[in-house]
């Protein structure tokens, strides 16, 4: 078999065992999955309704060019129909960007720690990247300028950032697009934007006449609910969805998911209430750690990435002692981001659970309760990397 070289750098995306494994493997009645940033709710009542009617239609394609989504984010964002793409998930549009701009003479610029895809994009094309760290936890916007090279086509910002929760406020964010050179093309994903209540937030569609180099990716995974369906889109100057268009499939976009997704817009005060529920959640936990003694990164996202280096066991063994007790978070040590852990934003008794279980590790008396992990059973192999 002649495979491609590039394989030989990739790993294959490893997903847990299911909840019940665990259940079983540590005689638990409750685990909580605070690991993948998903919502805790699923989709809105109307969405359900639409989708058990759309389901009859199955034997029928769908629309390739998903007209009606397409319709109504174009009026809802007052940005031409033309600006929009789809795909099967944002991490579908990440992987087109990726076959359109990178190959081993397109460079990448992404930021670190970050979101695994991006790099992954880098390796699959075969692409030179640099990985720019963050400093203190937050972007270094000069930095990222900076690892820009003649050969850089794709620049990645991710905001609010995953796995910090950081958001950069729209005037940081502008004046570094304005320095940009104009054939770089930054892609800004606001996989998390939904959930920014900063009173600085704005919507960044309408910067795109100003910044035709700009690609601004979305996804219905999460204040949607919609994670299962896997549908996402992408704004840009006509020339990109163009160049992306030559390298998708005709019907990328399955027709349950855009009709899951249109009837989400139709919504949106629905998912206003989200956004400030998962707020006032998001609050209460950075709040109870405080008082704890445990510290958190400021977050505009659905997850927290919370400090672990003053518990009574070392920091990397977190994540499998919260598994022992229940709750699945994603470990900074496999993201690079020793000392942390990132938990998302749950129903509230999910946050109760990880904070006793935060407590218990705090607690300075008496020794840890650790067993060892079973192969394929690690909170490392259980925690999804998202
Ligand atoms: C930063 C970021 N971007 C994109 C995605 C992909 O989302 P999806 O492919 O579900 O739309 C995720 C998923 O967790 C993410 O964390």
């Amino acid at each position: 078999m002649r495979l491609n070289p590039v394989l030989d750098k990739l790993t294959p995306y490893r997903a847990g065992p299911p909840v019940t494994a665990i259940q079983r493997r540590y005689g638990l009645d409750t685990v909580v999955r605070l690991s993948a940033n998903e919502i805790p709710w699923g989709p809105f009542p109307e969405v359900i309704e639409a989708l058990k009617r759309a389901v009859e239609g199955l034997n029928r394609y769908p629309d390739g060019s998903c007209e009606e989504l397409r319709g109504l984010l174009a009026e809802r964002l007052s940005v031409p129909e033309e600006s929009f793409m789809f795909g099967n998930g944002s991490c579908e549009l990440l992987m087109l960007l990726g076959q359109a701009f990178l190959s081993p003479s397109h460079h990448v610029v992404i930021p670190h720690p970050s979101f695994v895809m991006y790099r992954s994009i880098a390796m699959m094309n075969g692409a030179p990247f640099s990985a720019v760290h963050h400093r203190d936890l937050v972007y270094d916007l000069d930095a990222m300028l900076a690892a820009i090279r003649n050969d850089t086509s794709l620049l990645i910002v991710c905001n609010p950032d995953n796995p910090t929760g950081g958001y950069l406020e729209p005037p940081i964010l502008r004046a570094f697009l304005d320095r940009i050179p104009e054939d770089v093309v930054v892609v800004l994903d606001e996989a998390y934007g939904e959930f920014v209540t900063s009173p600085a937030r704005q919507e960044s569609a309408v910067w795109l006449s100003e910044y035709p180099n700009l690609v601004i990716l979305r996804t219905f995974s999460k204040i949607y609910g919609l994670a299962g369906l896997r549908i996402g889109y992408g704004i840009a100057d006509r020339q990109v969805v163009q160049a992306l268009d030559k390298v998708r499939q005709p019907f990328n976009v399955d027709s349950l998911a855009q009709i899951a997704a249109s009837e989400s817009l139709r919504r949106p005060e629905r998912m206003e209430e989200r956004r400030w529920q998962v707020a006032a959640e998001r609050d209460r936990l950075a709040s109870r750690l405080t008082d704890m003694g445990i510290g958190c990164r400021p977050s505009q996202a659905n997850f927290l990435l919370v400090d672990v280096t003053d518990l009574r066991i070392p920091g990397p063994e977190a994540p499998q002692a919260l598994l022992e007790r229940g709750v699945l978070t994603r470990s900074g040590y496999a993201m690079d981001c020793p000392g942390w852990i990132r938990v998302t934003i749950g129903e509230v008794e999910e946050g109760d659970l990880f904070l006793a279980a935060m407590q218990e590790l705090r607690d300075a008396r008496g020794p840890a309760k650790m067993t060892h992990p079973v192969a394929g059973l690690s909170a490392e192999t259980l925690s999804p990397e998202s």
